[in-house]
Parts: structure tokens; C-alpha cells; sequence
């Protein structure tokens, strides 16, 4: 695969906020293979970090020296609402990494509440959300009668994860999934199973979805403003596959006692934002658009990444990559599937990792029609 021509330098300058956490770590080495990167934290760790406190708009006056804002912070603590009315205010260029469900739909709200905005918003971008709503886009695209989506995350949770994303793992246990059906934002029970139909004839079968978790992922809030679709579901399984079972019964017993909520979440903390920090996630994503009538796939995208946590940071940088290079941008609130397509992203992720060492990333489209393996490193 030739490389992309890559337009960024040194003097396209981004902030980083949240520079400090698991997820802001690996933006912050990504992005700054190519730009000059400051990072920003409440409490700034040397001379070179930026003060930005997300619930202090009075930190918020920097962000105009910037080509670019990146949020990685907390967003189940802090909302970017400020933030991003600022930037939309000020002109400025901000990019939201939170897969936090409530964080999206409050950021939204914002598509229409703003009058005349002079800077540009894109919410959740990364892997999921981000890449997810691509492929959700791309595989509309191909089948442009379905009027049903199903997006499949697998995910192995012996890995590394912030503290931000331990959270959301136990907000998802303790509440209800939400789903759409027939544009009803519709409520499952709390880890309950879901049937999906994944595969048929046509299309050989990577998952089955057999065991899979209904989970309210932002996707569904974000696609269905974006292309309008009538029914999504969006759902996880771990890997191994029995793992979804003791998942199942953590979520039944923190429901029913919060003290053990409270154990299973700081064990979840020192598991995976400390001892498995290192630890790479590997992803398998499935996305299936089809006529809600019809059982069969009509257009199905899989992507396959070996470590979720640098894809997540490449997907940010090829993103910010192809925003810059079209400026100027359109202004307000946008989703990534707004403002950028699946085939322009994918070859900016696969180049754009720390070190060169690429970002092990195959995807296909239809079951292996158009597979492609983006593991190679950059000379
Ligand atoms: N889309 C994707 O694929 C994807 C993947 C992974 C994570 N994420 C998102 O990335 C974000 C970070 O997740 P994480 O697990 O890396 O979190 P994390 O390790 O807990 O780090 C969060 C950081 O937020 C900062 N922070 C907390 N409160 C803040 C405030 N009021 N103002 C500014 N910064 C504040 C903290 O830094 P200081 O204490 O130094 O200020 C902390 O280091 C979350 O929103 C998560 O949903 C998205």
C-alpha cells in the first residue's frame, strides 16, 4: 500500500487535554510524530504543559493558539460542553474522543442550539466511536434501501484501560441499553443478550454475535442524527467468549449491592489503568446494514485492529490529518461520519503510530471482497 501524502509539519500546533490519561497518553505519542503537541492537565506536570481545566471555562482562553483542540479527559467526571461552545464561539478546531453516551447526546444538543458558529466540533472520534461510524456509513452506502443497523464490538478486556474507561465499563453494568427501533429510543434490560444477524450465506461468518451483550454505545445516538437510521443496535462481546457470562453476573451483583460495585470498579482500575497497562486490546468490530424485513446482510464492513488503544490515538491523528488538509471546514457540531469517509481514514490510521511499528489493521468489506491488511511498517 503507498503511503499517503501527508501534509501536517511541525508548525501545526494541538493541545492535548486529558494529556496526562491512559487514552491521552497514546494521542499525544501519535500526534506528535508529525505536530508540535502540548499537553494540558489540571495540575500541568512541567514547564511545557498547558493549565486547562474542562469545568473552568477561565482556562479555556489558550485554545485560540491552536490549529487544534483535543479532548481525552474524563468525560464521566468533566463534560467538554463549555469547551466546545468556546471553540465553536472562538473559531477554533476541537476534536471529542468520549465514548461517554450521555457526553454525546448533551454535545448534540449543541447542532442546533448554536447560532452561527465560527469553529468546528467532531464528536466521538476514535475507534469506538470514530472508526465505527464510518463503517456504519460506508456499509449504508452500499446498501442504501436498509433502514436496520447492528454494530458488533469484540473486545478483549484482559488489556489496558484508563480510569475514564473502567467508568463507562461500570456505568454500562449498572444501567439499562438503549437501543433504536422504528426511531423510538428504545431501553433493554441491564446485560441482557441480544440476537444478531450477522452473517447468512453470502457472507462468511467471522462472529456470530452468539453470545453478545445489548450495550447503549454513543454510535447509536450519533447515527441515527447523522443518517437518519430508524433501527440500531449496538452490542459487545468479550473475548474469550465466556467471558460475557461473568460479566453478566458482575453486572447482576453490582446491581443488587453497590459496595461490591464500588470493589469490582477499583479492582477494574488496578487491573487494567495499572497492572495491564502495558497490555495491548485487541478489537474485531462488525458492522451490518440490511432492511429490517430482511434477516440477510445486505452490506457488511469488519475491522480487526491488534491494539485498540494506538488505533484509537491513530484514528484521532489521520483524522485531524484529513480535517486540516480540507480546510477551510464546514462550521457547528458534526459526527465523524460527517466529515470524513472509512477509505480515507483506514491507510491514515494504519501509517499514523508511534515508532512506525504500525497498527496491525485489516478490514473487508462483504465477508472478503475488498480485504485489506494494513499491518506493514513506515520506512
Ligand atoms: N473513541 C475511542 O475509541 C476512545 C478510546 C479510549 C478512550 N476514549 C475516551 O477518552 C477519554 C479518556 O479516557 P481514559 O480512559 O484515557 O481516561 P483516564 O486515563 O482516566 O484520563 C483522563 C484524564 O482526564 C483528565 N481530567 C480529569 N478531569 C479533568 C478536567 N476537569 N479538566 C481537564 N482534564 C481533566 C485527567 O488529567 P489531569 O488530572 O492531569 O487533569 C486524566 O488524566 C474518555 O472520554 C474516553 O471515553 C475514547
Amino acid at each position: 500500500m503507498s503511503r499517503p501524502n501527508v501534509k501536517a509539519s511541525r508548525t501545526t500546533r494541538v493541545l492535548v487535554i486529558g494529556a496526562s490519561g491512559f487514552h491521552g497518553q497514546h494521542i499525544v505519542k501519535t500526534l506528535s510524530e508529525k505536530w508540535d503537541v502540548v499537553q494540558a492537565s489540571r495540575r500541568p506536570r512541567g514547564p511545557a504543559w498547558q493549565t486547562v481545566d474542562l469545568a473552568d471555562p477561565a482556562t479555556f482562553s489558550c485554545f485560540g493558539q491552536y490549529d487544534a483542540v483535543v479532548n481525552a479527559g474524563h468525560s464521566s467526571c468533566v463534560s467538554s460542553r463549555a469547551a466546545v461552545e468556546y471553540c465553536l464561539r472562538e473559531g477554533v478546531l476541537f476534536m471529542e474522543a468520549t465514548h461517554d453516551s450521555r457526553h454525546i447526546q448533551e454535545l448534540l444538543a449543541l447542532r442546533t442550539s448554536q447560532k452561527d458558529p465560527q469553529g468546528t466540533a467532531i464528536l466521538g472520534m476514535g475507534v469506538f466511536p470514530g472508526l465505527t461510524n464510518l463503517m456504519a456509513r460506508e456499509a449504508l452506502t452500499q446498501a442504501p434501501a436498509a433502514d436496520h443497523l447492528e454494530i458488533l464490538l469484540r473486545v478483549g478486556v484482559v488489556s489496558g484501560a484508563g480510569r475514564s474507561m473502567c467508568r463507562h465499563m461500570m456505568q454500562h453494568l449498572q444501567s439499562r441499553p438503549f437501543y433504536f427501533e422504528e426511531s423510538q429510543l428504545c431501553h433493554g434490560d441491564p446485560m441482557q443478550r441480544v440476537p444478531l444477524t450477522l452473517s447468512n450465506g453470502d457472507v462468511p461468518p467471522r462472529h456470530e454475535g452468539g453470545d453478545s451483550i445489548l450495550v447503549g454505545f454513543p454510535e447509536s445516538l450519533m447515527l441515527h442524527e447523522s443518517a437518519a437510521t430508524r433501527n440500531i443496535v449496538t452490542a459487545l462481546s468479550l473475548k474469550p467468549e465466556w467471558m460475557n457470562g461473568i460479566l453478566r453476573s458482575a453486572g447482576w451483583l453490582v446491581r443488587r449491592a453497590p459496595l461490591v460495585g464500588r470493589l469490582v470498579e477499583a479492582g477494574m482500575i488496578l487491573g487494567r489503568s495499572v497492572l495491564l497497562r502495558w497490555l495491548p486490546a485487541s478489537l474485531e468490530i462488525t458492522v451490518v446494514a440490511r432492511s429490517k424485513a430482511c434477516l440477510s446482510p445486505v452490506a457488511r464492513v469488519d475491522v480487526r485492529c491488534g491494539d485498540g488503544a494506538r488505533c484509537a490515538a491513530a484514528a484521532i491523528a489521520g483524522g485531524l490529518e484529513l480535517l486540516m488538509e480540507r480546510r477551510p471546514l464546514p462550521r457547528g457540531v458534526f459526527t465523524p461520519d460527517e466529515l470524513l469517509s472509512l477509505h480515507d481514514l483506514l491507510p491514515r490510521i494504519a501509517h499514523s503510530s508511534p515508532g512506525g511499528r504500525g497498527c496491525d489493521l485489516q478490514w473487508t468489506t462483504n465477508g472478503g471482497a475488498n480485504t485489506q491488511a494494513a499491518s506493514e511498517t513506515r520506512t
